[in-house]
């Protein structure tokens, strides 16, 4: 029997307030053509200008991509992004826009205003035509109006015909404009559909012919959420989601991949066609028009406290980094500075003047300020303090956080932003990892996370992994006080990130399962951390995949790779290579890589080679290899058997093929220095899955390596003498936090097991027979949703009775459960005295000499 016991009357602490909340990057196309509802893509035209600090280059295999000076590259195809996105389209010089009896083509000297590098300058034929196909459609809903504006030039007069058309030609409405010879000028018309079509066109037709320039253009809809310009649909579910406050404006996107790329909100305040586009290393252009201003009235609208990110003087350390020093940085901490004004300062004030004139004369709250994001390292924590003690200094009521641990180094830090991306089986497994946290200590940010590895992500078994993460967080509320999922929105067209929260394409919308969950978890909050325990038994997840194999230098030997004996050939390289010797393989460096710093910090993995083999399936649970390491070559082996194979072939999630050791859960049997470890590789360090055992590989010797999957686990053989039983780490088959406020009792509660489960519940205290259960469910773990089954996993509120001090509930397999009890009488009468001890107070550092 499971059991639960509640302890009401022994309170923890308090509740972070703002556990909870989103984080918004413009990834996925999230964005721009996403939550900013701009219906005309590439609308500066700019889409194809090689990207500032990069050259076009093409690949070994005939990819067109950029490449900044550190060697970072990706693929570009003429500003069309992703592989799969360009070749979804017919070619076109200019991104999205395409011409009949018409030539058109970039112009870069007569330009809108400074901040365009380009007009598009079209020459039609009598009857020509101009259109722009949008994001995969220009989305048309019967009835509905859209605001259309462009700035257009002509030496001559030109007659021009807007309208918005169904792709058989059919004109849904049309507008009449006469371009007057001159300079720029804008022209605005409201179109209204006709008719229902989501693969509808911009189109621009001239009947007589003539010349134009356009120096930027726009479709939007007329109706959006609270009239403040976002998408209706999208601003709902966010609002949904019962989160607290959002975090804005990245992610990777602050940090830029070129010094001319790192984000600067000055960039992204005043009139949207003054703002500079940006193109972001999620392989797509922004216009900006979901700019600072927007975010902080976007917060206001859903009532969420504002969080910004801004750059901190370093671009993105993973694609190699550019330092700002001196006055270089000076000028990152001004920008630092101003943002911070615009949101804040007074109306008169050169910032709060551009606020007002955008429509905001109030100041805007903002509560949080994250020093830059995901950096890392010594310049890191040098650029830390400098704007730490400034900003502190000007603005002492904001909390700031920092990417790093930076209190280790003698910093001041109010809070620390941890990242964890794994796999749904890590969430679980590490629920307990802030209980070692220390108390004293800065307050942790969960500022990313998600489960994005392996088979099952954005399915309701990674939401309950997940889940059970949480708990734990809820469970150190006193430690951790803020967390978001990351990302947060998809258009499904322009995946560059997967999975993400929210998932839209040009008119539809749902939340996978992750979202349901964490608004369930954000709307049953309770005031009060307290006492809980759980009587359960433990399950383990073993998971399952292709072996693989690799080296940490080139110049390991192996083969004879098989699976219960039958032979497996290397299906795939993931970082380097290995070449034919002989009747086997030799591991070694693969001169076409681009050149990579290492990571700061971290060893030059730069010479790893890592290869899976292409095992039958349900054959990979027994493999063996043979291997030999040379004389005083530091060797270490990776094995990623059984534990480990979990390298996938995601096309269908990504769009695009991902091979890469990211896409696995690394549980790794490493042999090295003479000891054998069996390790799970997690984002924050290793976990040992067994005890460490010295293994001596000789030089010049083959030695066969064995796994063979085993109950939890699996056992690792070398040369046919057993060294490891390697247990996966346990987990609760029922897992609860419990939470009160008044009267309510607020009991979450988790059923990680295939079957449905009877939990004997105990309080202190007597409770109302009537209670309500929110459940999220499905009849499938791996059960996820869809457009066509949106709500598939969502959750069900039931109205229940049978609550008493003791009583019994059932929970679904695979379901996350949320009792809402109401106490006969307060739990914790208002007004009665709650002394917290100092570590339970918010004590966020305040900044010393
Ligand atoms: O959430 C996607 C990316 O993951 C973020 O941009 C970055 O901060 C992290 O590496």
């Amino acid at each position: 029997m499971n059991r639960v016991f509640v302890d009401t009357e022994r309170i923890r602490f308090e509740t972070a307030p703002d556990l909870y909340g989103l984080f918004f990057e413009e990834i996925n196309r999230g964005g721009d053509g996403g939550l900013y509802p701009e219906m005309l893509r590439n609308r500066s035209f700019e889409d194809s200008l090689v990207p500032e600090g990069c050259k076009a280059i093409v690949r070994e295999d005939g990819t067109e991509a950029i490449r900044n000076e550190n060697g970072w590259s990706c693929p570009f195809h003429n500003g069309e992004g992703k592989t799969e996105w360009a070749h979804r389209v017919p070619p076109t010089p200019v991104p999205a826009w395409y011409v009949q009896d018409a030539r058109m083509e970039l112009n870069a000297k007569v330009r809108l205003n400074e901040k365009r590098r380009v007009s598009l300058h079209v020459h039609f034929e009598p009857h020509g035509r101009l259109w722009n196909i949008g994001c995969c459609g220009v989305p048309c809903r019967r009835g509905e109006s859209y605001a259309f504006y462009a700035f257009l030039k002509t030496e001559e007069p030109c007659e021009l015909r807007v309208s918005l058309a169904g792709s058989k030609g059919i004109r849904y409405d049309t507008w009449n404009i006469m371009v007057e010879k001159g300079p720029f000028v804008r022209y605005d018309c409201i179109l209204e559909a006709t008719e229902e079509d989501y693969d509808a066109v911009l189109l621009i037709e001239a009947p007589l012919g003539g010349e134009v320039y356009i120096g930027f253009t726009s479709l939007m809809p007329t109706e959006t959420y609270k009239n403040h310009g976002l998408r209706k649909d999208l601003m709902e579910l966010l609002a949904g989601a019962n989160a607290r406050f959002l975090r804005f404006p990245g992610g990777c996107v602050v940090e830029g991949f070129t010094k001319e790329t790192m984000l600067r909100f000055s960039n992204t305040v005043g009139p949207v066609w003054e703002r500079p586009s940006h193109y972001l290393m999620w392989h797509y252009r922004s216009t900006n028009g979901l700019g600072f201003h927007e975010f902080l009235q976007m917060c206001e609208d859903l009532g969420l406290e504002a969080m910004y990110v801004m750059n901190a003087g370093i671009s993105c350390q993973v694609r190699g980094p550019v330092f700002a020093e001196g006055k270089e940085l000076d000028a990152w901490l001004q920008e630092a500075m101003d943002a911070v004004s615009y949101a804040t300062a007074p109306v008169g004030t050169k910032w709060g003047e551009l606020r007002a004139r955008m429509g905001h004369p109030a100041p805007f709250s903002l509560k949080y300020i994250e020093i830059g994001n995901e950096n890392m390292g010594p310049e890191y924590s040098r650029h830390y303090r400098k704007f730490y003690q400034a900003l502190k200094h000007r603005y002492p009521d904001i909390i700031y956080i920092s990417n790093t641990h930076t209190e280790e180094e003698g910093l001041v830090t109010e809070v620390v932003d941890e990242h964890y991306y794994d796999t749904p089986e890590f969430f679980a497994e590490d629920r307990r990892r802030f209980e070692a946290y220390n108390r004293k200590g800065p307050k942790i940010f969960i500022g990313e996370y998600e489960a994005f590895q392996g088979n099952g992500v954005a399915t309701l078994h990674a939401a309950l992994c997940e889940a059970m993460f949480l708990f734990g967080a809820e469970k150190n509320q006193d430690v951790v006080t803020l967390s978001t999922y990351a990302p947060l929105l998809q258009h499904v067209e322009y995946t560059s990130w997967y999975p993400n929260l929210i998932v839209f394409d040009n008119h539809r919308s749902y939340g996978i399962p992750s979202y349901h969950m964490l608004s369930l978890l954000g709307a049953n909050r309770g005031k009060y951390v307290v006492e809980s325990r759980v009587e359960t038994s433990k399950l383990r997840y073993v998971p399952s995949g292709l072996p693989g194999l690799g080296s940490t230098v080139p110049g390991l030997r192996f083969r004879n790779a098989n699976c219960h004996g039958e032979p497996v050939e290397v299906k795939r390289f993931l970082q380097n290579m290995a070449v034919r010797e002989g009747e086997g393989y030799l591991t070694a460096v693969d001169p076409s890589a681009p050149p990579m710093k290492p990571f700061p910090g971290k060893p030059d993995s730069s010479k790893n080679c890592f290869l899976i083999f292409d095992a039958p399936a349900g054959r990979e649970d027994v493999f063996e290899v043979e291997v030999m390491a040379e004389e005083g070559q530091g060797v270490f082996l990776t094995v990623f058997n059984r534990a480990e194979q979990a390298y996938i072939f995601t096309q269908e999630h990504h769009g695009g093929e991902v091979w890469n050791h990211r896409t696995v859960r690394n549980s790794q049997w490493r042999i090295q220095d003479g000891i054998s470890t069996v390790i799970d590789q997690c984002i924050w360090g290793d976990r040992p899955l067994a005890q460490p055992e010295p293994c001596m590989l000789t030089p010049g010797k083959w030695h066969t390596l064995r796994t063979e999957a085993a109950p939890g686990g699996f056992l690792a053989f070398v040369d046919g003498r057993l060294l490891h039983h390697a247990q996966q780490t346990a987990v609760p088959l029922i897992d609860s936090v419990a939470a009160i406020e008044e009267k309510m009792i607020y009991i979450k509660l988790l059923n990680m097991g295939d079957e449905r489960e009877t939990v004997e519940i105990t309080l202190d205290c007597m409770v109302e027979d009537t209670y309500e259960k929110i459940v999220l469910t499905a009849d499938n773990p791996m059960a996820v949703n869809a457009f066509e089954t949106p709500e598939r996993v969502s959750p069900v509120t039931m109205d229940c009775n049978g609550a008493a001090k003791v009583f019994c509930c059932d929970l679904p397999a695979h379901s996350l459960s949320v009792l809402r009890l109401s106490a006969k009488q307060n739990v914790r009468e208002n007004g009665m005295p709650f002394v917290m001890t100092a570590n339970q107070r918010n004590t966020y550092g305040r900044l010393s000499g």
